[in-house]
């Protein structure tokens, strides 16, 4: 099967992105995403964003109180990341990353990252037949969230950015097929599939994969 690469759009939106965070940030983001042509040739680009993101880092979770207050106005989303998050993740059950900025501790987002397998059924073209004896291997968004405050500032990005580098980073030493999650209504769905993610079923809260060949294009330097 013709594998699916990112559309140039898509790919332009991402990689204008990178580039804006690399200015506004200095941001720890992979050299090999710096050198891309695509990615050069968007750093002359302005950016639109009225938060400065500069002095962002992104870090696993500290402690409870950095997510106590947090709100990002659904409530699943709230309740989860105040009463869960730092438990699960002491207990191996997610990771979550945190956004902090200069010396406060309050977290401006989170996401939180598992392993799942996802059914065969949910893959693109003739790759179910390759996992016919069981699932195929996903890293997992369980959760993608901005405190409401702040929100479409691109802090959102920022974080998904960052959790598509660590899924790409363990893809080079575990299998993985891609990343998944699951929108939480039509304006996330939108949202993800304008950062390369493509719904694979039609419900209210669709299963969005994201293949390992999107976050190869995304993150591995073109030759040429
Ligand atoms: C979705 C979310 C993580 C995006 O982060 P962000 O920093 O606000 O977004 P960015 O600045 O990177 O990008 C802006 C885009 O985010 C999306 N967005 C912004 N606020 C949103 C919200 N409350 N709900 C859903 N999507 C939202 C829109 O697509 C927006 O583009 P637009 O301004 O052209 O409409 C964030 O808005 C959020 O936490 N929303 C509420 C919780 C949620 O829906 N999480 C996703 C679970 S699947």
């Amino acid at each position: 099967m013709r594998k699916r690469s990112l559309s140039s759009k898509t790919r332009k939106r991402l990689t204008t992105f990178v580039a804006m965070l690399m200015r506004r940030t200095a941001a720890c983001l992979p050299s090999f995403v710096a050198h891309t042509s695509s990615t050069r040739r968007i750093l002359m680009t302005s950016a639109t964003q009225n938060y400065d993101l500069k002095g962002i880092r992104i870090e696993r979770i500290p402690s409870r109180d950095c997510v106590r207050r947090f709100k990002c106005g659904e409530t699943s989303i709230d309740k989860w990341v105040s009463d869960k998050a730092f438990k699960h993740h002491d207990q191996d059950r997610s990771r979550v990353f945190c956004a902090l900025k200069g010396e406060s501790t309050a977290a401006l987002g989170f996401y939180a990252l598992s392993f799942s397998p996802i059914l065969p059924t949910y893959l693109f073209g003739q790759h179910a037949d390759r996992y016919q004896d069981g699932d195929a291997p996903f890293v997992y968004i369980e959760w993608l969230a901005v405190q409401r405050s702040i929100q479409s500032n691109g802090i959102g990005t920022v974080l998904l950015i960052n959790a598509l580098q660590r899924a790409y980073s363990v893809s080079r030493n575990v299998a993985i097929y891609g990343v998944a999650l699951r929108a939480l209504n039509d304006r996330t769905r939108a949202y993800y599939e304008g950062h390369g993610f493509v719904a694979r079923e039609d419900s209210a809260f669709p299963l969005m994969i994201l293949p390992i060949w999107t976050l190869r294009d995304l993150f591995e330097p073109r030759r040429g």
